[in-house]
């Protein structure tokens, strides 16, 4: 994924949670990878991760803070995904019939990791970790603020007041995301909330949106409603796992020519013409 990115000149993000080191990730990227955080209860570990991502370079942290319990996710129960792995029937006839998946990915971690483990976690927790951000407050935030130098965004934000409260902590930048609706399936979709919270703060701080692109008219919708960028998760992640980086690197050219086609669509010839005046809201 990194690879892709990189050719499309576009940042990555790697997760606390990611199954690669952020080091080796960064030295497959041409720049600095970005980092997302969760924040544990162990305050002096996540300290540790933070000056880690610091010494390889990464200027970008990003904050996850709409993970106060887990989600109930339900598909998981049903197809039987949890970490650590659990052998099952169904598990190994999956594994049996996906050779090629097997051998790059999990061989790949059985050889040079002796089993799939969560490098960024502390020695005895990388094989069973679960993040959830329920100690985490506004407090921590401004810890944070102070301890980090390079660019700070929070991800998860979906209310107007959290997005103001943000600001006043001196972020850089906001998310606006329901976590791909995986957190919460009553929450309300980030492109809903998105106006109300770019009017009040987008001359300010930067704003991005995710959860639920998947097409380059959708990147316009977003960036048309007040968003400055998207990020995007299941899309690029879907070539990924079909066709590799070239599968990833695929994905995300065809979003770019979906936008540049949208725009044409629109009649915008930059993405600074890009704004509501080219919408149509319903208002029922
Ligand atoms: C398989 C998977 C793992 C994810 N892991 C994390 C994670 O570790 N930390 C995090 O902040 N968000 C995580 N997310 C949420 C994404 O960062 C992102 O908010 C979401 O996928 C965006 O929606 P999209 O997939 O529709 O683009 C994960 C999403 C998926 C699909």
């Amino acid at each position: 994924m990194a690879r892709a990115a990189s050719r499309v000149g576009v940042p990555v993000c790697v997760s606390t949670m990611s199954v690669a080191p952020i080091e080796d990730i960064a030295a497959a990227s041409t720049s600095p990878p970005w980092f997302q955080l969760y924040v544990w209860d162990d305050r002096e570990a996540t300290y540790g991760l933070i000056n880690r991502v610091k010494s390889v370079g990464v200027e970008v942290l990003v904050v996850t803070v709409d993970g106060p319990v887990n989600g109930n996710r339900e598909y998981n129960i049903r197809n039987g995904f949890g970490f650590p792995f659990q052998p099952s029937a169904k598990a190994l006839l999956d594994i049996a019939r996906h050779p090629s998946w097997t051998i790059s990915v999990l061989g790949r971690q059985v050889v040079y990791r002796k089993g799939i483990a969560l490098p960024h976690f502390p020695e005895g927790r990388q094989r069973g970790a679960i993040c959830t951000t329920a100690s985490l407050t506004w407090d921590d935030i401004r810890t944070l603020r102070g301890l980090w130098r390079g660019k700070l965004l929070l991800k998860g934000i979906l209310h107007p007041a959290d997005a103001q409260f943000a600001r006043k902590v001196g972020v850089d930048g906001i998310i606006v995301s329901n976590h791909g609706a995986r957190n919460l399936d009553s929450a309300p979709s980030p492109l809903e909330m998105l106006p109300t919270i770019a009017n009040e703060n987008g001359d300010e701080i930067a704003i991005l949106l995710d959860s639920g692109i998947r097409r380059g008219s959708d990147i316009f919708k977003a960036l048309a409603c007040g968003a400055h960028g998207v990020m995007v998760g299941r899309a690029p992640l879907w070539g990924l796992a079909a066709g590799g980086e070239q599968g990833a690197y695929d994905i995300l050219c065809l979003l770019l020519r979906e936008l540049d086609r949208t725009m044409g669509h629109a009649g915008c010839c930059d993405l600074n013409d890009v704004d509501q005046s080219r919408l149509v809201f319903d208002d029922t």
